[in-house]
């Protein structure tokens, strides 16, 4: 970021409806000042998404996800940020200045070559596939696993010369340097500084980004030798590990299903697709990895691992499900019988057979628990308390109180026990664990309790979400809380940030809530998103603005009564009675003013609040000595 001058930003903004662009890929409905729709980042029902036209924000109340019509572009296309503002300034017709940063400019070109680069290699394997002599026996192998042309086209399957040289003279041709080949992982450099082919004589599956760029490839040997597949070596565009294959087919089928199903190979997505199974994308190898389950989570939260059902396979799935867990997904299992993968499942049982794997699929703690007694057959008391405790953990992060029964009662089944006695060894790991939640994710976590949604809010915090409502409307506003709760108003950092990039922004002329976007984080994008979402409660900001003020003043008076009723405790404990008297009266006084409240007593709730202002500058028990000796 900063790369594009602030105006720029503004004046894209400005030009671009985010109305119209989320209407490309969400039907919306018009509802007062509002439009609604389902939500394309998570499985909605409901509809539970939101675009704000007048602030130029949508939010979505199921998946906390928000932002401003950048941010909407970055992650329904993948695009970086200046991608996507180069995208709307385009549409827009604004032409975006060059980008001042000489480094940053050769760094553009260089990518925009190595995209090339993959793209005229595609195009080259794909013909050599389609028409060379040498590459029959490749034609052969692939119809042999039966792949037909129009599969062939759909994932755009090619071949590499036996040859060491034959890719690196065709891109040289069209102006590629050897140096650049390599740099795009397709080449490499010898010992003796001479280039050659990374690929030969095998059949190339090209990968793609979420766009269908493609950015790197696989290649397969056609007999049993070793190593079997080779990859494009990690490059500036493709990490193999932020990379899920068939993504870009796979992501409308996913959002219709409601479900991702992850497997480990290239074949196993194309022999799906053959059998009409479409939702469906590959991890490319083993560990499935944290980016890219955040990437399918773009799509889905509901997953089902469908890896080979080898030891690396189940070693795999288990490493898969803990990480899934912690992102916030639902994941089931699929267990493909005989030690098999998908592709080879399908070719012999079809996809009937499939059909009822899936729908059989164990949840992840059943799965867990199968696989945690085939191991070692629970029998005696301590063999089952062992199973219980390496799965618990798995439940603790369950969100679902109903799932967690599920879970409490299959495990029970399972060790065949009963359901009290499973339920309780849990209730008792449970507190043992102390914290709630050892395996949620925790920028996921932190965002679902800020702001899961505005009814779970406590009383506080809507009070802070509605101040903070208001100055994003008016941020002169900001000056009365400063002066009335401190430097520091808010309890939660997010709210704090958003509230300092307020009073830093509004100064500018024609100051616009949208702009903040510009500045803040992504959790904090949603937070403001979710906040622009809130109606005002009419227009006398100032009166609304003293509700939230004394009610969070009463919330904090009541924090203070319970610590002093702690300190009032320890202090007849130890017989310190000077300052016992002291810690009374103030609880008294505080008390006094809640019920001066209740009864409307005005003047009461006056008069106690100048006593509690008088005792916090002058209660002994703040300063001992002083007090004891002074007074
Ligand atoms: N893989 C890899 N490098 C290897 C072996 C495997 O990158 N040397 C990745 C590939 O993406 C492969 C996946 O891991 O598709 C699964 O490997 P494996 O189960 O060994 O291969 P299959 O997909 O079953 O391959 P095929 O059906 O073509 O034999
Ligand atoms: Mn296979």
């Amino acid at each position: 970021m900063g790369l594009i001058p602030g105006e720029v930003i503004e004046a894209v903004r400005l030009r671009s409806d985010i109305v119209e662009v989320v209407s490309r890929y969400v039907k919306l409905k018009k509802k007062g000042k509002y439009f609604t729709g389902s939500c394309p980042f998570h499985q909605d029902r409901m509809p539970s998404f939101t675009v704000t036209p007048d602030k130029q924000a949508f939010h979505c109340f199921g998946c906390n996800t928000g932002g401003d019509v950048f941010r909407f572009l970055m992650l329904k296309e993948n695009l970086t940020f200046i991608e996507a503002v180069g995208t709307l300034a385009q549409q827009a017709g604004i032409t975006l200045p060059s980008t001042e940063n000489p480094a940053e400019r050769e760094r553009e070109r260089r990518w925009g070559r190595l995209r090339q680069i993959n793209s005229l290699a595609k195009d080259y394997f794909r013909d050599i596939f389609k028409y060379h002599d040498s590459a029959a026996v490749a034609r052969r192998y692939m119809s042999g696993r039966g792949l037909t042309t129009e599969v062939l086209e759909r994932f755009q399957v090619g071949f590499a010369l036996p040859d060491w040289g034959s890719l690196l003279e065709f891109l040289g041709e069209k102006g590629y340097q050897p140096r650049e080949v390599a740099e795009a992982g397709l080449a490499i450099k010898s010992e003796r500084g001479k280039y050659y082919d990374r690929f030969r004589k095998r059949v190339m599956f090209p990968i793609w980004d979420v766009t269908g760029r493609v950015i790197g490839f696989g290649g397969r040997v056609l007999d049993d030798s070793i190593p079997k597949y080779i990859n494009t070596s990690e490059t500036t565009l493709f990490i193999k590990s932020h990379v899920l294959y068939g993504l870009h087919h796979a992501r409308g089928a996913v959002r219709e299903k409601g479900y991702a199903i992850i497997v480990e190979g290239y074949m196993d997505v194309i022999t799906a697709y053959r059998y009409g199974i479409a939702n469906v994308v590959a991890s490319l190898g083993t560990s499935l990895t944290r980016e890219q389950g955040r990437l399918l989570m773009n799509y889905s939260r509901n997953v089902i691992i469908a890896y080979d059902s080898d030891a690396a396979g189940v070693a795999a799935t288990m490493r898969g499900l803990d990480l899934l867990q912690e992102l916030g997904c639902q994941v089931r299992v699929v267990n493909i019988p005989d030690g098999k993968d998908p592709d080879d499942f399908l070719q012999r049982q079809g996809n009937h057979a499939w059909e009822s794997l899936i729908n059989q699929a164990p949840s992840l703690i059943e799965y867990k628990l199968q696989q945690a007694v085939s191991i070692k057959p629970a029998k005696t008391v301590s063999d089952k308390l062992e199973v219980m405790l390496r799965v618990f953990p798995n439940l603790v992060g369950i969100d679902s109180e109903i799932e967690k029964e599920e879970g409490l009662k299959a495990m029970a089944r399972l060790l065949n026990l009963s359901p009290e006695t499973v339920a309780g060894e849990f209730k008792r790991f449970e507190a043992n664990s102390g914290k709630k939640s050892t395996n949620t994710d925790n920028i996921a976590k932190t965002k679902h309790n800020i702001f899961n949604n505005e009814k779970k809010l406590d009383t506080k915090a809507k009070a802070e979400a509605g101040i903070l409502r208001l100055i994003l409307e008016d941020p002169s506003l900001g000056e009365i809380v400063l002066e009335e709760l401190g430097e520091k108003p808010f309890s939660s950092n997010y709210f704090q940030n958003i509230f300092k990039y307020v009073l830093a922004a509004y100064k500018k002329p024609a100051y616009q809530p949208a702009e903040l976007f510009n500045y803040i984080e992504d959790d904090e994008q949603a937070l403001l998103s979710f906040l622009l979402t809130l109606e005002i409660p009419g227009d006398n900001y100032i009166q609304i603005m003293r509700g939230y003020l004394e009610s969070i003043n009463r919330c904090k008076r009541q924090e203070r009564r319970e610590i002093l009723l702690k300190e009032i405790n320890e202090a007849e404990k130890s017989g310190n009675d000077w300052l016992l008297n002291d810690l009374w009266r103030e609880y008294i006084v505080l008390k006094g003013i809640t019920e001066a409240e209740w009864t409307g007593d005005h003047g009461r709730v006056a008069s106690l609040m100048q006593e509690n202002q008088h005792i916090l500058k002058t209660g002994s028990w703040k300063h001992p000595r002083e007090g004891s000796d002074g007074n």
